[in-house]
């Protein structure tokens, strides 16, 4: 798999999780979110580590790069307050759900704006390569992750 359809399989992935969220009651949430938080520690971290550093090299990649990087810095706030939240507490159903919108927003701009830029400047070898290198980091992260228990 290319980078570009990897990362793109992990937003659906991810998208998938959210409609589950829209579509059952409130007691399944809790659960659905640990699934979208384990999701998306994994996608933020690949991207950071080795995705965005080989993009931002880029001239006309660095801006969008740049914003990309504060949006997951949110993204990853929002899971940790989530986490920490107590099981009852008031706050958990609306901030899952800034967190979905917050995360929608972010990967429509890396696929609307980002990918197709990445498409034009890279060739199908170096996006190959890169896939590789993402699914590598993959291994070793969710490695790490489970081993942590989510951590
Ligand atoms: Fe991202
Ligand atoms: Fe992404």
């Amino acid at each position: 798999m290319n980078a570009i359809e990897l990362l793109k399989a992990d937003h659906d992935k991810v998208e998938l999780l959210f409609q589950k969220v829209k579509a059952t009651d409130e007691g399944e949430h809790k659960a659905l979110f640990e699934q979208i938080r384990e999701e998306l520690e994994v996608h933020t971290h690949i991207e950071e580590t080795v995705f965005y550093p080989r993009m931002k090299d880029e001239e006309e990649l660095e801006d969008l790069v740049l914003e990309g990087i504060e949006e997951h810095h949110q993204v990853k706030m929002f899971l940790r307050e989530l986490s920490a939240l107590a099981d009852d507490s008031e706050k958990f159903e609306p901030k899952l759900k800034v967190l979905i919108e917050d995360v929608t927003h972010h990967v429509q701009e890396e696929e609307g704006e980002m990918f197709p830029l990445i498409e034009e400047l890279f060739n199908e070898a170096a996006l190959d390569a890169l896939g590789e290198e993402l699914e590598k980091e993959k291994q070793k992260f969710k490695k790490t992750y489970s081993a942590s228990g989510g951590k």
